[in-house]
């Protein structure tokens, strides 16, 4: 009871009960996507609106990383052995199960933070205590990592990077990523993201202060541990600031798809960008 009054008060009457309104929606609306969304295609269309509207970001990163996961087939009736690190929860588990492939793959799901991965039912939970992975050489046909890199202070981030490309024959990372010279901007957007936040949540976003008190990810930084790596740029900043903050507002948040198609999809994949992908395959064998 205190903690409503606590946020009638920061809120006002009308904008916590449009809080209340949208949390049941999005909890009815992700009910709904567990039982009838099936994705085909790295593309947001009709479908994905109805899903995804209030979570498109999460959608956008995942959907880039399946994309590229259904370009690699495996061999024979092997599974494919997949790990997520800094899967936040099921992960990339997840989308393999909507796109209906969960079957083809082994799948695991690391975290340093624990309580993440509590309810995981999708795949296997392993907690990463230290900078190693308690996994051997080449034990994984693929490695992804997720909006992590950016989580990870400069000095961690080799180590990190290592580790990954120790396990994995090929790796692949999407992260936010700001580096003016080759036209990425995330430090920058996300600083404006904070502001709308905190003047319409009255508190900043942990996530974006998390990634604001880190020196960000470069090119030069992925190169020199990937040095084969595709580097591709996604999610163009207006886009990205269009869409995350109508995505984050009551109500109105799950308008975002719709709104996405009729008037920023077009520009969504020209620079400047706030997200970078990475692929790098082990070319050595
Ligand atoms: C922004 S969340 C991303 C979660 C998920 N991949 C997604 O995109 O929705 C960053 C995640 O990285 C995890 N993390 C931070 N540092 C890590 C590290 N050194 N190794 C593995 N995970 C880490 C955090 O606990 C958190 O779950």
């Amino acid at each position: 009871m205190n903690k409503i009054l606590q946020l009638v008060k920061r809120y006002g009457i009308i904008k916590f009960l449009m809080m209340a309104v949208d949390e049941v929606i999005h909890i009815f609306n992700k009910f709904l996507r567990e039982l009838f969304y099936h994705w085909t295609k790295d593309d947001f269309g009709i479908k994905e609106a109805l899903f995804w509207s209030k979570d498109i970001d999460q959608y956008m990163r995942y959907s880039k990383i399946l994309g590229e996961l259904k370009k690699i087939q495996s061999v024979g009736n092997q599974k494919i052995r997949i790990l997520d690190v800094g899967a936040g929860g099921e992960g990339i588990a997840k989308f393999l199960k909507y796109s209906g492939d969960i079957n083809k793959y082994e799948v695991y799901l690391a975290d340093t933070n624990a309580d993440f991965l509590t309810n995981v039912k999708l795949g296997k939970p392993v907690v990463i205590k230290g900078k190693t992975l308690s996994f051997k050489d080449n034990e994984f046909d693929i490695v992804v990592s997720v909006d992590t890199l950016e989580h990870i202070p400069k000095n961690g981030r080799n180590d990190f990077l290592k580790e990954l490309k120790r396990v994995g024959k090929t790796v692949l990372l999407h992260f936010i990523m700001h580096d003016p010279a080759n036209q990425y901007f995330g430090r920058d957007i996300d600083m404006e993201f904070n502001k709308w936040y905190l003047k319409n949540f009255k508190k900043e976003n942990s996530w974006v202060v998390e990634h604001l008190n880190i020196e960000p990810p470069t090119c030069s930084e992925i190169k020199s541990i990937l040095p084969d790596a595709v580097i591709a740029g996604t999610q163009n900043i207006n886009v990205w600031y269009k869409y995350i903050t109508t995505s984050a507002s009551p109500i109105i948040g799950f308008f975002t798809g719709y709104a996405f198609l009729g008037k920023w999809k077009k520009q969504f994949s020209i620079p400047p960008y706030h997200g970078c992908f990475v692929r790098w395959q082990d070319n050595s064998n």
